[in-house]
């Protein structure tokens, strides 16, 4: 359906760029074809099956809808696979930190290996970490670094572990890539979604797994009967609607993001290059993030600092921004840009900030 609304920022006094949502308003149309069903919530959703639910999600990613298995949230597929494949779990930091709270949760052994090395992450397990595993996790593109995994280190770590590996593809509709039409092919592989990040439904929880029919049964069977609620099916069907309005605000983060890394980079600190709808900065060391998180902070910008828990693995001299509205992102940057102002007149530590080169 082509949809003419046009994308308008809402406007507020705080900025707020620490959980990677969708930052802009939902079609107007989409809102009201959704309270339509609020009469309905008495009733309970399809359960069990989904058919209609996985039907709809497998037209949209081009498979079956045997290999689709809806879950609240994609935090839920994390759970259920943590559980279906108990064992030795790997997990490549820095990421995304719900892949060891599940592993600890089951109370599983996790080996952590850390694969950002000169500003660069690259996914290198060794042959015994792979032989030894039983679940791998690859986010992509990366959470907090946004940065996109090849297809063939993919490939090839599937082919080297008979180990199940999960792609957390939960910000697939920025990296445009994916592993889907692998999923016959390799039987050790499950992709996981989300409807969070990118179609604005992170308060309805609305997630799915991607896998070949045997590992998809063997999942659902570790899920609740009603894992999602009703307003979030019937969302999926009508959400996926307005596909162009989505497209459209996608492609508006995708530029408001380079620019940022761009304006970040020229006032002398790192920014990584990123695939997703957020972008990770490094400082100098943990005391100059904390100052520079402090001072946006007093200027109402809020973002998540490396020690918040949010990730498994990540420094202290790291501070991770959503992208939001170009004023938003505007904003951050003129604060940045103070900061680096007062520092050169002595206001604020001089020594502590001269540019970097990455
Ligand atoms: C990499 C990654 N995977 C999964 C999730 C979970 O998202 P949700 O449960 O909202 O689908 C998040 C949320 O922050 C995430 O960053």
């Amino acid at each position: 359906m082509k949809n003419k609304e046009k994308i308008k920022p809402f406007k507020k006094e705080k900025i707020f760029l620490s959980h990677s949502y969708f930052k802009y308003p939902l079609p107007a149309m989409l809102l009201k074809e959704l309270s339509t069903e609020l009469k309905d919530i008495n009733l309970y959703p399809s359960g069990g099956g989904y058919s209609q639910l996985c039907q709809v999600l497998a037209e949209h990613v081009g498979v079956n809808r045997e290999n689709i298995l809806p879950t609240n949230g994609s935090d839920e597929v994390i759970e259920i696979v943590t559980r279906a494949y108990q064992g030795e779990v790997l997990i490549p930091i820095p990421t995304f930190f719900q892949y060891e709270v599940s592993a600890d949760r089951s109370g599983l052994p996790k080996v952590l290996v850390n694969c950002l090395h000169n500003r660069e992450y690259n996914i290198n397990y060794s042959a015994k970490q792979l032989k030894k595993t039983s679940l791998i996790w690859i986010c992509n593109p990366n959470n907090p670094t946004g940065t996109g995994i090849p297809r063939e280190k993919i490939i090839d770590i599937l082919q080297r572990t008979k180990g199940m590996v999960v792609v957390d593809e939960c910000n697939y509709e920025y990296l445009e890539e994916t592993m889907v039409d692998l999923i016959d092919k390799y039987d050790n592989l499950v992709i996981s979604r989300s409807f969070s990040k990118n179609f604005g439904l992170a308060g309805l929880r609305l997630g799915f797994a991607i896998s070949n029919p045997q590992n998809i049964r063997r999942l659902a069977a570790f899920g609740q009967y009603f894992r999602v609620n009703r307003m979030a099916e019937k969302a999926a069907e009508k959400v996926l609607k307005y596909l162009d309005y989505y497209q459209k605000a996608w492609e508006k983060i995708k530029k408001t993001r380079d620019k940022f890394v761009r304006q970040i980079n020229e006032l002398g600190f790192f920014a990584y290059d990123s695939k997703a709808n957020f972008v990770l900065v490094e400082f100098r060391d943990k005391e100059e993030c904390k100052k520079i998180w402090k001072h946006l902070k007093e200027r109402g910008v809020y973002a998540l600092p490396g020690w918040e828990n949010e990730f498994s693995g990540l420094g202290d001299q790291f501070i991770r921004f959503t992208i939001g509205e170009d004023w938003e992102m505007d904003r951050v940057v003129e604060a940045l840009s103070d900061y680096v102002k007062r520092c050169r007149r002595g206001d604020l530590n001089p020594h502590r900030h001269t540019p970097t080169t990455p």
